[in-house]
């Protein structure tokens, strides 16, 4: 297993995370990486190094820690240049992986579809493509003047076309999934299936929340969707009228933009739903912070605005009824429960059809 340290800078702006809190989700997104998290540093700067991201001092003490504790990567909560990254590397002598990255390599280790391969392969070009150019700059430097070419930019050149050839072709390809699955909703319509996508904060609960819906009843899968992301679960109601639940893409804070574009397929399933279904885990203590995450990608993705019935997730884990309260009094409606120990479900069955019978 892979050896880390996180790296958290506070540039003492005031926003909703505190460091130590953001501090602890890179750690949860590292392990659900499959790392194991040896330390997490809290770096205070004034402004950003334009040449380390940190001060000189503090890349030095962290390539003693790497030496020492034999860190294989050092994982930074914010984004670095690739010319950043390069040069911490070159101190360090780990592997520098900025949260970008990680959140793509873990979208990686999810995508089990063509499609949802396709997608990360789409997002990880796009992360790569500015990258290769900001090392071309440096690179040409030793080739001297205007109009010259440094000793790389050739092989640069060569790999920028590459990349920008393949990812036209993922473009293609992924432009036709994305017309087949309109096709799959124009004919979901035709049947009348209303479709309802459940989002939420990564780890909200919503796979384990269509598993208790859909098991409790007959299964239906989909089967033209079963082999791509996300899943459709056919859902019958008490009065037999069927609906469709489709399970998508985690969302997170800061989710990369790269990451919104190559998913935009998937992502289309929930802003072209009838409805949504917010799942959020009210035994975490940004829960709020998480919700408004969701909405700012929900707003990006042109999904605001839709009827959305919010489910409060894991409240066997909620001792305190005070803090329930107060996490019930912010949000409009929510129904409180326990996806796990299917605990209140048919109150959000009931949540969802008074919505649906809503003009
Ligand atoms: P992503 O795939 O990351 O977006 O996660 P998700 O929202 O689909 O969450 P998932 O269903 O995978 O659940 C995440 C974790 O929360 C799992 O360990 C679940 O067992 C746990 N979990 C889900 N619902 C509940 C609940 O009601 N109570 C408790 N205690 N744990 C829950």
């Amino acid at each position: 297993m892979n050896r880390v340290i996180t790296v958290t800078v506070d540039l003492g702006k005031r926003e909703d995370w505190t460091a130590s809190e953001r501090s602890h989700e890179l750690r949860e997104l590292a392990i659900s990486c499959g790392t194991s998290v040896i330390k997490e540093l809290i770096v205070n700067r004034d402004r950003i190094d334009p040449a380390h991201y940190i001060g000189s001092g503090k890349v030095e003490e962290i390539s003693i820690i790497c030496a020492e504790e034999k860190i294989n990567a050092v994982i930074f909560n914010n984004d670095l240049t690739g010319s950043q990254e390069k040069n911490l590397e070159k101190i360090i002598k780990a592997k520098i992986v900025d949260r970008t990255r990680l959140i793509l390599d873990i979208f990686a280790r999810r995508a089990h579809s063509n499609e949802g391969k396709l997608q990360v392969e789409l997002a990880r070009l796009l992360y790569m493509l500015p990258r290769l150019t900001g090392k071309g700059v440096e690179m040409s430097r030793p080739g001297g003047g205007i109009g010259t070419s440094g000793p790389g930019e050739q092989k640069l050149e060569v790999d920028r076309r590459r990349i920008h050839s393949r990812i036209s072709r993922l473009k293609r390809e992924l432009e036709g999934l994305s017309k087949r699955r309109a096709m799959m909703r124009k004919q979901r319509t035709r049947n009348s299936l209303p479709a309802i996508a459940i989002v939420g904060y990564t780890n909200a609960g919503k796979s384990t929340l269509i598993n208790a819906l859909t098991s409790s009843n007959v299964i239906v899968q989909d089967k033209l969707f079963s082999t791509l992301d996300p899943t459709v679960r056919k859902f019958v109601l008490p009065d037999r009228r069927e609906i469709l639940f489709i399970d998508t893409v985690g969302f997170i804070d800061r989710l990369p933009h790269n990451l919104i574009e190559a998913f935009k397929a998937t992502l289309e399933e929930v802003s072209q739903a009838d409805m949504l279904l917010h799942v959020v885990d009210i035994s975490h203590p940004k829960a709020k912070e998480q919700s408004d995450a969701v909405y700012r990608v929900l707003d990006e993705i042109g999904a605001k605005g839709k009827p959305v019935i919010t489910a409060l997730n894991k409240i066997d884990k909620v001792g305190d009824r005070a803090l329930i309260d107060k996490v019930q009094a912010s949000f409009i409606n929510p129904i409180v429960i326990s996806a796990l120990k299917r605990e209140s479900l048919d109150g959000l069955i009931a949540g969802i059809i008074s919505i649906r019978a809503k003009p």
